[in-house]
């Protein structure tokens, strides 16, 4: 028998298409303590990335994920930055981007979104839609992403379902179409019916929260579903599924891709119950990686390796004090030690020092495929937008940047700190822990500019433990900030106070109401949100 022939081009392709398809690169969005901690957990057990849900460090007394890591997202107990957790799952290699999930930390939230091929949105069965929830569909909306949804917690007195299905309609907009659906809430949640397989998956409470296995019924008629659940949530569910059957749009995969419609399933993440299926129907519905828009045309994932930087983070761990760069491979395969180009500076590069993250251990990574987020070390060349590839040009259009709100400013403590404070400064800016605006007099400390207050506090004390370096921080009352553009004369002698890090002229305002007066007392200048030449971060 002879051995076909093989041409090993056609081999690497065919390997890297099928590494493509098997990719699933997400992210969760939620208001915070709608169960988005509780959730990853959840999936990396199931997804067996770890042992015992409960079991991977303590925080304020209860457990956490690996994700959570720093030491002040420890006291107060909230997820800070944005770290990748990676498992396999029915043949599927998933990469979960966790994304803190405090309104203040939104701005490194939206640029990790930039990195993910679709979206775990998840509810608090009680609470519906809230407004962190909404600030975060709009950047998946924004991307055109396709958004699964989860309704947590239906283990405590919850919203009528259908109300929560219209709070998705009205509110964000999008058409939602549940795929499994409740029996129950509160004390007498008794499980979900899965709509597609017509089986009733039924939750057992004991004292271990465990959940049952799922219950194959002939139907909704089957008389064991009266002896499973009661017959009066059996009969309600009855009614409910031919509502549903009726009068709702069926799914349809189209529009989920295109992110108008969201599946949407029931559960209770603490009580480990609905995730696990949660988990088998979102590695089929949700997408591989697809083209990446480039300032070459759309990227084919099949093409040669390129990806780009959309986080950097400082000082990731004791054991490690320098810069880790998260880059997102885009196209091709990635290996260990490659020689790629740096498009914005030409510069060619060497990646030797690549690794995954998983909280503070690290591994290298020998290999990664579109859709993987890979660690490199940052040696001061990496900004957030930047693209490495092989092929030189690649550059990517735009990278999402978002207006301050609070504004402070800074003193130092102890005035011979002051280059320590300044490198500080730039790499805390760097990753967009706060953005800085300079007076441009010079005679005083920058100003810190962020989308919520509670960004400050963790720069002090980031700038205290990572660099040493004691600063007091005083919020001022201004609330908004307008790049300057119009006639560069009018524009000089109006921008004397403040400008960004790039020496671009800015304004700060108080209100809406000054910027107005502002506005229309200098109809020859304009005051732009964000500056018109920014392409990046
Ligand atoms: P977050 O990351 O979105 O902020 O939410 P997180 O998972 O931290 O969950 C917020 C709170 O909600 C936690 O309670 C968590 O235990 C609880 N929770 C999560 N999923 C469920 C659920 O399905 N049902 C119920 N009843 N509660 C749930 P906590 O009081 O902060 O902590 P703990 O004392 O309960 O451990």
């Amino acid at each position: 028998m002879t051995t076909p022939d093989i041409n090993p081009a056609t081999q690497s392709s065919a390997a890297l298409s099928s590494e493509i398809a098997r990719r699933r690169t997400f992210a969760i969005i939620s208001h915070p303590d709608a169960g988005k901690t509780t959730i990853t957990e959840k999936l990396l057990l199931y997804g067996g990335a770890i042992q015992e849900a409960g079991s991977v460090t303590a925080k304020e007394g209860r457990s956490h994920t690996k994700s959570d890591w720093m030491s002040i997202e420890q006291q107060r107990g909230i997820s800070i930055s944005s770290s990748a957790l990676t498992f396999e799952y029915q043949g599927r290699h998933v990469n979960l981007l966790d994304t803190p999930g405090h309104q203040d930390f939104s701005e490194d939230t939206y640029r990790t979104l930039t990195a993910a091929d679709s979206a775990l949105m998840v509810l608090d069965a009680a609470r519906g839609v809230q407004a962190q929830t909404e600030k975060l569909f709009a950047v998946c909306r924004n991307r055109g992403i396709p958004i699964l949804t989860f309704v947590n917690k239906m283990d405590r007195p919850a919203q009528d379902p259908f109300e929560l299905l219209e709070q998705l309609e009205g509110i964000l907009k999008i058409t939602a179409v549940p795929l499994t659906w409740p029996i129950g809430d509160g004390p007498d949640f008794k499980g979900v019916y899965d709509l597609q397989t017509d089986q009733v998956l039924a939750f057992e409470r004991t004292s271990g929260g465990k959940h049952r296995a799922p219950m194959q019924t002939s139907g909704l008629n089957d008389p064991k579903l009266d002896a499973l659940v009661g017959a009066d949530l059996a009969a309600k569910l009855r009614e409910d599924i031919e509502l549903i059957q009726g009068a709702m749009p069926e799914f349809e995969e189209a529009q989920f891709l295109s992110g108008e419609l969201t599946p949407v399933f029931f559960g209770s993440a603490m009580n480990n119950f609905g995730v696990e299926h949660f988990l088998s129907n979102f590695v089929e519905l949700a997408p591989p990686p697809g083209p990446v828009e480039t300032n070459l045309g759309n990227r084919d994932p099949g093409a040669a390796f390129a990806g780009f930087i959309f986080k950097l983070q400082a000082n990731m761990s004791k054991q490690h004090r320098d810069r880790t760069a998260y880059m997102r491979v885009m196209s091709g395969h990635f290996e260990r030690g490659m020689d790629v180009t740096h498009t914005r500076t030409g510069r060619k590069l060497r990646l030797s020092q690549a690794h995954t993250l998983f909280a503070q251990d690290r591994e290298k990574v020998e290999e990664a495929y579109p859709g993987d987020i890979v660690g490199l070390v940052n040696p001061g060349v990496f900004q957030i937008g930047d693209v490495i590839s092989l092929d030189a040009k690649v550059a990517l259009p735009s990278f999402p940047r978002f207006t301050p709100e609070t504004f402070a400013t800074i003193s130092l403590k102890d005035v011979s700190k002051r280059k320590a404070f300044m490198k500080g400064l730039t790499q805390l800016a760097e990753e967009g822990v706060v953005q800085v605006f300079y007076p441009t007099d010079g005679a005083r400390d920058p100003y810190l500019g962020a989308v919520g207050p509670l960004q400050f506090e963790v720069f002090q004390a980031r700038l205290l433990e990572e660099y040493s370096v004691d600063v007091e921080v005083h919020v001022t009352s201004y609330g908004l900030v307008r790049w300057l553009a119009g006639d560069s004369d009018g524009v000089a002698r109006f921008a004397r106070h403040v400008e960004d890090d790039q020496g671009r002229p800015v304004m700060l305002f108080r209100s809406k109401y000054d910027l107005e007066y502002t506005a229309e007392q200098h109809p020859e200048i304009e005051f732009l949100p964000l500056p018109r030449d920014l392409t990046r971060v």
